[in-house]
């Protein structure tokens, strides 16, 4: 018999369900109800882990009690939501998905990983892999972005980066790939909504990432609050049990998210608690989340025959060899035991956060403004987000200090020591008082070019933090306005969690940069931006859209039989606005110019099992080295349910020097073309595809190569 069968078979009914609740610490709110009395609970046995708790010495004094004080002495299992980066905070997910380096991505994970494990965490609630498409819903900012291909990848490298080679090793976090499913296609952008879509789109785009994070076995799953076409996902078997486990042999723990399991009543599928318990423990779902169900009423659910004891200790027995991976019960004490660290890894690690927000910023436009001439002597920088460093921290800033961030100000003055930086918020975030735009447009009065620093607050984005117009909030349209009717150059910076609809500042600004929120080194990587010491590599993982009313709005849309044709009224337009974002997918400008040609596939015929190398020649036509991201993407252009008019299967960095050319080379598995057939299965249709090379989603500009896929 295994330890941990054996152990089962000494447990009480109530220590089972002590394993399988998780209670809440005050160390961060993360939703309603108040932090539970830890240290009875634990020594009792009745709470098998926490969440919202760090901290080397508390999580030890709580460990001790649960492995001396309580009856079976089984340690405790800490959870927290690392989402991006522990102290050192990194930028938002996603501004890092626009880096489109999954390399960058798992390094960052291991960072945040090592300082996680440092304070006593054991488990992340991260990577959030919800496909997001609607920039109204607030966590987007969580997100890698709306398409499938890149959030799979972001999966497997931030999953790689938490778990590392090992569970057990002291450095590494279990990961929970959240929300399963669908959580970003809520009404209206709406946060906790309900959602109702097709198999289909579900099967296509919703579900891939997570099973690439099983792929990269990933060690825990958090059902989404919504519910799915009438199911809640704490509730929702076929997909739990049928997807997850069945198909994908997901055999980690499922953990509710918070409160979840009561909040079922208030979604209408069960009459009181241990109905609700029962059916999310039936569904799956191994750990209540703060929701004490299953504590206080899985008794009640056995003795009416909702649930088994077979059914309790399958759950049991999972949650418990997750402590067993993680080496909790050899030495629950191996993560938090590093007090002091070596100068150089803290530096390291700073460096790290430099190095991933400045290839996250994406530069919009420019009209040849930055990078800034050498001899300015004079900046306004202006706008209410201007000296606001803690707000670069973004929203789930887990641990990071909010007087951590070097803000925009502080990074300017470094970069420029010679240039005089007159600085002034003009207005604030959100509030409607415009009284100290006079003050800005004086600040601006002397000098050369004005940094204009707009945006959202931290808390704009993230959970339940939903705009219904996300446009630029309060007044700052009216600062920005009377910024730009001086006439001088403006640089335009937009810290946000989401894509902004400004359309005016696309405009009148002779420059626009996206920079998200970048975390610790935010100010010194915009720094290095403007100043060109960084030429810009960052690309749009999200369309952003002109205004509201074309959202949702993504690349991979399906085609009409009517196109767009301003020539045809009856065509699938709009009468108000064009059809096209303002920015596409992957768009991002570099200080240099890049130029793709001779695009080309090792083969012109793919078949099921094959992969082919496809390439283009990629030239550096401008003054500057840079460096260049190429995407590929194909379409299916007959078969036999429409496919969307371009699904990206790969992209692709290098560097150049001016004038130098060089080529980039993707491998084309012939498993990327498949498309659902109509039992949702994969399959490889014979006939022609079209493949795309190009520098972002904008059919104007890419590159067509004709493939033909044939039966094997
Ligand atoms: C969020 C989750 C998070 C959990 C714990 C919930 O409200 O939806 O993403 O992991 O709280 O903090």
């Amino acid at each position: 018999m295994s330890p941990i069968d054996a152990l089962l078979q000494i447990m009480t009914l109530e220590e089972k369900l002590g394993q399988l609740n998780m209670a809440t610490g005050d160390h961060a709110v993360t939703g309603p109800g108040l932090a539970d009395d830890l240290t009875e609970g634990v020594r009792a046995g009745r709470i098998g882990s926490i969440l919202n708790l760090w901290g080397a010495e508390k999580i030890a004094a709580l460990q001790k009690i649960a492995v001396k004080e309580s009856r079976l002495g089984i340690p405790l299992l800490v959870g927290f939501d690392v989402l991006h980066g522990q102290r050192t905070i990194f930028p938002i997910p996603l501004g890092e998905a626009a880096a489109f380096d999954s390399s960058l991505w798992e390094r960052t994970a291991r960072a945040a990983a090592v300082e996680a494990a440092q304070d006593g965490i054991a488990l992340t609630f991260a990577p959030m892999l919800d496909i997001a498409r609607d920039p109204r819903w607030g966590r987007i900012a969580e997100s890698a972005g709306e398409d499938p291909y890149v959030a799979s990848r972001f999966a497997e490298a931030k999953v790689q980066g938490f778990q590392a080679a090992s569970l057990a090793d002291a450095g590494s976090v279990a990961a929970t790939a959240k929300h399963f499913c669908a959580y970003g296609a809520a009404f209206a952008g709406l946060d906790y909504g309900p959602v109702d879509m097709s198999e289909r789109l579900l099967h296509e785009v919703y579900l891939p990432p997570f099973a690439a994070a099983i792929g990269a076995g990933c060690a825990a799953i958090m059902p989404s609050y919504n519910e799915l076409c009438g199911v809640p996902m704490t509730i929702h078997a076929p997909l739990l049990q049928g997807f997850l486990r069945e198909r994908h042999g997901f055999d980690g723990v499922i953990v509710s998210d918070y409160r979840a399991i009561p909040e079922l009543l208030e979604h209408g599928v069960a009459a009181d608690l241990a109905e609700a318990a029962a059916l999310a423990l039936v569904a799956g779902v191994d750990i209540d989340m703060v929701g004490k169900a299953y504590l206080e009423s899985l008794p009640v659910a056995l003795a009416r025959g909702l649930v088994t004891i077979e059914a309790i200790d399958a759950a049991v027995r999972r949650v418990l060899r997750l402590k067993d991976r993680l080496g909790l019960f050899e030495d629950p004490g191996r993560r938090g035991s590093v007090r002091t660290e070596a100068v150089a890894e803290v530096e390291a690690r700073k460096a790290l956060a430099r190095e991933a927000a400045r290839r996250s910023i994406v530069l919009l436009t420019n009209d040849n403004v930055i990078p800034l001439a050498s001899d300015l002597r004079r900046i306004a920088l202006v706008g209410p987000l201007a000296d606001a460093p803690a707000e670069m921290r973004g929203p789930w800033y887990a641990a990071g200090d909010p007087a951590g961030p070097i803000g925009i100000r502080e990074g300017l003055a470094a970069a420029l020591p010679g240039c005089e930086i007159a600085c002034a918020r003009g207005v604030g975030i959100s509030d409607g008082d415009t009284s100290g735009i006079a003050a800005a447009l004086e600040a601006c009065a002397g000098a050369d070019l004005v940094v204009l620093a707009l945006g959202e607050a931290a808390a704009m984005s993230g959970e339940a933090a939903c705009r219904a117009d996300p446009g630029l909030p309060g007044r700052q349209e009216d600062l920005a306005r009377a910024v730009l009717d001086l006439g001088k150059p403006v640089v335009a910076l937009i810290s946000s969690g989401r894509p902004l609809t400004i359309p005016l500042i696309v405009e009148r600004a002779s420059a626009v940069v996206a920079t998200w929120f970048l975390g610790a080194e935010a100010g010194h990587a915009i720094a290095e931006v403007l100043t060109g010491r960084f030429a810009p590599v960052g690309r749009l993982p999200v369309t952003w859209p002109r205004h509201v009313g074309q959202v949702p709005i993504f690349y991979a849309a399906r085609p009409s039989g009517r196109p767009a044709d301003s020539d045809n009224q009856y065509s699938s337009k709009y009468l108000d606005m064009p059809t096209e974002p303002q920015f596409w997918f992957g768009h991002g400008l570099s200080y240099t110019r890049f130029t793709l040609s001779s695009p080309r596939a090792g083969a012109t015929v793919i078949r099921p099992g094959e992969s082919i190398p496809v390439m283009v020649d990629v030239t550096n036509a401008g003054p500057r080295a840079g460096e260049e991201t190429v995407f590929l993407f194909a379409r299916d252009v007959v078969a036999s349910v429409a496919r969307p008019v371009r699904e990206l299967v790969g992209f692709s960095r290098i560097a150049l020097s001016p004038g130098e050319t060089g080529t980039v080379t993707f491998s084309l598995d012939a498993a990327s073309l498949c498309c659902l057939g109509p039992d949702l299965e994969p399959r490889l249709e014979p006939g022609d595809f079209v493949l795309f090379v190009g520098q972002s989603a904008d059919p104007a500009r890419l590159l067509a190569i004709p493939l033909r896929a044939i039966a094997g």
